[in-house]
């Protein structure tokens, strides 16, 4: 079978590999038939992820068709439609107790610390296969797990109806973060430099964009709120501007959220936290989420179509990166159909 392989940084191509087996009678064997390509595939490609490990099959955005099942499976059956939770954890940690596995000591996630969606057969546990409804198309379907890091980033910043919530970057997660912020019942403000996505935003029903190239965004954000400040800021530009922003501008009693994987340390004193007791978390992929955002594709709450800006077949996969690597503004989520 066909795979895409990352052989070592800056080095990507197509190359023939076994098919994969099931194991043992948990496990089940998907057909991919839509993959996502994500900032953190590139990252990869560029050798700039440091927990990757090479060679490696990329992809954690895929979704595919159960092709058969092990004697224990009951959940899926083939034929079924399913999108893959990419991470595997071990069950036991404290943080595998405690209900968060996104973040387990011994975490890996497919396409990063193992082989990905890149490739036309996966075998995978059960429960990491869930099924969605046959109306949703594969393309659409490859959104389910950007909108799983909503998820998980709006209920760590415990985003309620009513509350004013700043986006930070208008980028897929941003956009993703901005509907599911809006299915709460938040009332929406966004920032980014690029005009064609803060657009994007007002069509997916952003109550403000900002452009942070042209205004201050702390003080619109002010003046919106009118002096209070956003209630929750959920930062999907990560660069250390961006975070100090946050503090600065997030109300009393309010929430913080960041998820960058950046190094290079913010500014920020302690004053403003303690003052206006925020509360900051970090949000790292998702636990337990990938049930209700399927269930919200189910019902058509969310609007995945508007995020593809770009399909390639798999064989083009050079052409994908060519773009994305020089034309990133005009890219959203870029798809490879299999
Ligand atoms: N923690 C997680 O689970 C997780 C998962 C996926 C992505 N991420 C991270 O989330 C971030 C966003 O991901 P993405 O795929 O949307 O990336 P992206 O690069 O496509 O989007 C970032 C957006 O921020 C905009 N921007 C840049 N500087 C800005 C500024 N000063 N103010 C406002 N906007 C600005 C850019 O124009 C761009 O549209 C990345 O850093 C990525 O690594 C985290
Ligand atoms: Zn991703
Ligand atoms: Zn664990």
């Amino acid at each position: 079978m066909k795979a895409i392989m990352v052989t070592e940084p800056g080095k990507i191509g197509i190359i023939e590999k076994d098919m994969p087996s099931i194991q043992s009678a948990n496990e089940v064997l998907i057909k991919i038939k839509a993959v996502g390509i994500c900032g953190s595939d590139m990252h990869i490609y560029h050798g700039t992820n440091p927990m990757a490990v090479y060679p490696r099959v990329i992809g954690h955005e895929f979704v595919g068709e159960v092709v058969e099942i092990g004697s224990n499976v009951s959940s899926v059956k083939v034929g079924d439609p399913v999108s893959v939770e990419p991470i595997i954890y071990c069950g036991e940690c404290y943080a595998c107790r405690s209900g968060r596995q996104n973040v387990c000591e011994k975490l890996e996630v497919m396409g990063v610390h193992r082989d990905g969606g890149f490739q036309e057969y996966v075998v995978v546990p059960e429960k990491n296969a869930h099924k969605f409804d046959a109306h949703i198309s594969w393309e659409e379907a490859v959104m389910i797990e950007p909108f799983t890091i909503a998820a998980q980033s709006t209920w760590r910043g415990d985003v309620r109806k009513d509350d004013y919530v700043f986006i930070m970057g208008a980028g897929p997660i941003g956009l993703c973060v901005l509907q599911y912020a809006k299915y709460k019942g938040a009332i929406c403000i966004i920032s980014d430099l690029d005009v064609d996505r803060l657009e994007i935003a007002k069509e997916l029903g952003a109550d403000y964009i900002l452009n942070a190239g042209r205004v201050d965004v702390v003080k619109e954000v002010m003046e919106i709120t009118k002096g209070m400040g956003a209630n929750v800021t959920l930062d999907a530009v990560c660069i250390t501007k961006t975070f100090e922003q946050a503090v600065e501008v997030t109300s009393v009693a309010g929430r913080i959220v960041v998820l960058g994987f950046g190094v290079e340390p913010s500014k920020i004193p302690q004053l403003p936290i303690t003052k206006k007791e925020l509360t900051i978390a970090g949000s790292r992929l998702q636990a337990n989420k990938f049930p209700e955002v399927v269930e919200l594709f189910n019902k058509k709450a969310l609007n995945p179509k508007a995020l593809i800006s770009h399909r390639f077949k798999i064989d083009e996969i050079e052409k994908a990166i060519k773009l994305i690597e020089t034309q990133e503004e005009k890219t959203c989520k870029v798809v490879l159909i299999f």
